[in-house]
């Protein structure tokens, strides 16, 4: 009886919110810029892309990765200062945002993810993230034996966000996952290197029990700052997954120079450092 209540409450949610996100979304595709992302919704690419000091990155990052925990995924927040000064000042990532999401789009969240192939998700069936328009960007910069691929299905913009109430609500509540092959699904597959930037307004899922390797990667993610602002609490997104803050490594210069940080949820604490997301301390702005 419970899950019924609970499912009834989902199902109102997300038909509140998801008219809140079209109508975000219909002004992105009013000034995006057409490029290979919005063709397909998704576009692969290498570290050399994006840092270049691709090595010392990997060796920055491979010092703070976890084992995997027994839940099989494990997360961290704690990323170092060379990941972040390259990242704010990577002109080829701050473009391809911006054409894609337009002027108000701001990194949401950024953390390092090691996932362990085999895992049991709700994201293992089809599914988008219920946010919309949003750009997440998987960093892979260590495999080991075959990581499990991201699968997806293309679609160009513009592609406004549904509720599928039936599949959502067997997924969500119930657990019941479809993983079924889909006609025109794209599999990316990962090698320490390997840079996936796409829309999770895609159907995606992860394929995680057909292999069993692990992935070490970084997650950035990339969105609408007013839209953020508005659904944070109600869908997955905002710093720290909506949960907190997040501590940002770089220096000062860098971190107001970048177009992707929102001001209005940069802070700093008592000993300088920068806290993006809530709550929020002493204001720097
Ligand atoms: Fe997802």
């Amino acid at each position: 009886m419970l899950k019924y209540l609970k499912a009834l409450i989902f199902i109102l949610k997300r038909y509140y919110f998801s008219t809140l996100i079209r109508r975000f979304d219909k002004r992105s595709d009013a000034v995006e810029r057409k490029s290979q992302m919005s063709k397909c919704g998704y576009e692969i690419f290498d570290m050399h892309d994006l840092f270049c000091n691709v090595s010392a990155v990997k060796s920055a990052l491979g010092k703070v990765d976890k084992q995997t925990s027994h839940s099989g995924v494990s997360m961290s927040w704690d990323l170092p200062e060379i990941f972040w000064e390259q990242v704010l000042k990577s002109e080829k990532l701050k473009d391809k945002v911006i054409e894609y999401l337009g002027d108000t789009a701001r990194l949401d969240d950024a953390y390092l993810k090691t996932i362990n192939d085999g895992v049991s998700s709700v994201s293992e069936g089809w599914h988008n993230d219920n946010v919309g328009y949003r750009l997440k960007l998987f960093i892979v910069f260590n495999t080991e034996g075959k990581a499990a691929p991201t699968l997806l299905l293309p679609r160009s913009r513009p592609n406004l966000y549904n509720f599928d109430i039936i599949r959502d609500t067997s997924r969500v509540i119930f657990r019941k996952s479809d993983v079924n092959d889909k006609t025109g699904q794209v599999s990316v597959s990962y090698q320490s290197g390997t840079c996936l930037m796409f829309d999770t307004n895609l159907e995606h899922r992860g394929g995680y029990s057909e292999s069993d390797g692990i992935r070490h990667c970084v997650v950035l993610e990339f969105m609408c700052r007013k839209k953020a602002r508005r659904i944070t609490g109600f869908s997955p997104c905002g710093p720290r997954q909506g949960n907190g803050a997040i501590l940002i490594r770089a220096a000062e210069d860098t971190v107001f120079r970048s177009p992707l940080i929102d001001k209005e949820i940069l802070n700093t604490d008592e000993l300088g450092s920068f806290k993006y997301g809530f709550p929020e301390v002493s204001s720097v702005s």
